[in-house]
């Protein structure tokens, strides 16, 4: 992440957005951060202005949108590889303006094939948590460079070589460190000091970067010049393949830190048979929109998707006081959360259903438990989506499993319509902590996203471990059309607040008349069937805060939640970047060419 440069002149704009290259020194000089664009000829907004810059550069070489996010998401790898990197997973949505149809890519991480329900258990107990997630235990076998040799092969215009050039130069010449970045390397620094390979990387001198200071990765660099060269069976294959294989399996760690690293299983053969999915997007009407997101493996699709629909069955949230517009917000979310829990896992291991669950009729089935009187309690338990009754529920609640704020969304817009909306993460902030020696890359813990133990004694769980399967995610990558034609695009990162957070950003444009920038800096809330509610400090000072505790609703200060991105389309064809003012340290947003 990026120095912030807020609120530039207009004028600077224009040019400020290209990369800017190498200073006197050798040095990066960063590009300008800025939170919105309006303009034409593609859009981008991602969280940190490098990416941005190396989308732009991209749609303005000829690249389309596909081309622009793998560009885009490239140089995250290099400037946000705590969030996001070649070591994850993600989900690729994807709007083709050609035919008007959304397609999605499940690249996310799976667990090598000797994995069973007991990966997590020592001595039959449940790892700690922190235990698990610095560990070769908890990575499965990384997605993100076959996403986005599946995504450039099926809709991209450039090679892979090509759109990797803008990454390739800034692990080559380095990033300005700005307090984010340094405050995410502090909060690691007690594990990342216990991995050589990631102390070299990310600790110069033994510490934390100070922020102003500029950060090479020519591992990384390396790394991408070899994709670039051999594809990306070089990485599911041959040396690279080796070393990460090895990586997992002898977790590098200093003897003598004193660390359990635990070692994980996965191998060369789980690396080599790694594929994505192509699957059907996840569809519901709200009003005069269409809203695709993504279904399972991940719960993003189905649970704001069900949340919509159970607030739609409800009224008009167009109308609804504050007060009233927050409460139904609230309770759609724990409702839908209720139901995530207990239903959704890996469909290839589980009978999801994700159809049942979009349902009208079991939305109206929910949505009568809301009360415009007071809250429920939770936690509520889930109804039974394929025998929907009004109001039933299984008898059984399933408590929230943990999941911690993490990952980093992009959205990418080009000037022939097509867009892409691509969240991708390494999990937790750092993933395992454990870098592959002089590759340049950290490895996810995505494996930690699945429950260790069942949620409920005598409730089947759908996402327990098992071999070659995915862990649940709440990744929310969303398009939103009107009419037939590309609105928006929308996505956050947070951990399972990812879904409330985008559903709160579609809420917020599509229904209170807010624009997308506003709907994005709007104070958050997040409700997943706890009975206390995360809130951010903004969304504790709202005035209708008294008045939603007085029907029964109970806040908790839960820090920043979220860090969104979007696109839109406006009615004469510019397109708006958004992204986060201020949380994440801000986001950055730009278009090819600016015309406020
Ligand atoms: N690891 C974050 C998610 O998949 O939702």
């Amino acid at each position: 992440m990026r120095a912030l440069t807020r609120l530039a002149p207009p004028l600077l704009l224009a040019t400020a957005l290209v990369w800017s290259g190498v200073g006197p020194a050798g040095a990066a000089t960063p590009p300008t951060k800025v939170p919105e664009a309006v303009g034409r000829g593609g859009a981008v907004a991602t969280v940190d202005a490098d990416a941005t810059a190396a989308g732009i550069e991209v749609l303005r070489k000829g690249g389309n949108a596909v081309d622009a996010a793998v560009a885009a998401a490239a140089a995250l790898g290099v400037t946000e590889p705590y969030s996001s990197g070649i070591g994850g997973g993600g989900y690729f949505v994807y709007y083709d303006h050609a035919t008007g149809r959304v397609h999605t890519i499940d690249g996310r991480e799976t667990a090598g094939r000797t994995a069973d329900s007991g990966l997590f258990l020592e001595d039959g107990k449940p790892l700690a948590f922190a235990d698990a997630v610095t560990s070769g235990l908890s990575v499965g076998v990384p997605g993100t460079p076959a996403t986005w040799d599946a995504a450039l092969r099926k809709w991209g215009t450039r090679s892979l070589a090509q759109n990797l050039e803008p990454a390739e130069r800034i692990a080559d010449h380095g990033f300005v460190v700005d307090d984010t970045f340094r405050g995410q390397t502090a909060d690691n620094y007690a594990r990342f000091k216990d991995f050589p390979a990631t102390a070299a990387l990310y600790l110069p001198n033994g510490k934390p970067p100070e922020t102003g200071s500029v950060l090479r990765n020519p591992d990384l660099a390396a790394t991408y010049r070899l994709l670039a060269k051999d594809g990306v069976k070089a990485f599911y294959q041959g040396e690279l393949a080796k070393d990460i294989a090895n990586t997992v399996q002898h977790p590098p760690v200093d003897p003598a830190s004193g660390r359990n690293a635990r070692p994980g299983k996965v191998d060369t053969t789980d690396l080599a048979d790694y594929r994505v999915r192509d699957q059907a997007p996840t569809h519901v009407s709200h009003g005069a929109y269409d809203v695709y997101a993504m279904a399972p493996s991940s719960s993003g699709g189905t649970t704001v998707g069900e949340a919509l629909n159970i607030l739609e069955d409800g009224g008009d949230v167009s109308t609804y006081s504050g007060t009233q517009y927050y409460h139904h917000f609230l309770e759609a979310s724990r409702i839908s959360f209720a139901d995530r829990n207990r239903w959704v896992g890996d469909p290839a291991f589980n009978d999801v259903p994700t159809r049942e669950l979009l349902s009208e009729r079991y939305a109206a089935s929910r949505a009568c438990l809301i009360s415009p009187d007071h809250a429920l309690t939770s936690p509520l338990a889930p109804g039974d989506p394929r025998h929907p009754a009004p109001c039933a529920d299984t008898g059984q609640a399933v408590p929230e499993p943990y999941e911690g704020p993490n990952t980093t969304h992009l959205t990418v817009a080009d000037r022939w319509g097509n867009i892409v909306s691509y969240t991708l993460t390494i999990e937790q902030t750092g993933g395992s902590g454990i870098t592959v020696p002089g590759r340049g890359f950290l490895l996810n813990n995505e494996l930690t996203d699945f429950d260790f133990t069942p949620l409920a004694p005598g409730v089947p769980d759908p996402n327990l471990p098992g071999p070659g399967k995915r862990p649940r995610s709440s990744m929310s990558p969303t398009v939103v059309l009107r009419d037939g034609e590309p609105l928006l695009a929308t996505g956050s990162p947070g951990g399972a607040t990812i879904i409330t957070t985008t559903l709160q950003v579609l809420l917020g444009r599509l229904d209170r008349g807010l624009s997308l920038e506003q709907a994005i800096a709007a104070p958050r809330a997040s409700q997943r069937n706890s009975a206390t509610t995360q809130a951010e400090p903004a969304f504790l000072a709202l005035p209708e805060r008294a008045a939603l505790e007085g029907l029964g609703h109970s806040f908790v200060n839960g820090g920043e939640i979220g860090a969104a991105t979007g696109v839109e389309r406006l009615p004469d064809g510019r397109w708006v970047a958004a992204a986060e003012p201020v949380r994440r340290g801000g986001g950055s947003a730009a278009v090819v060419r600016p015309a406020g």
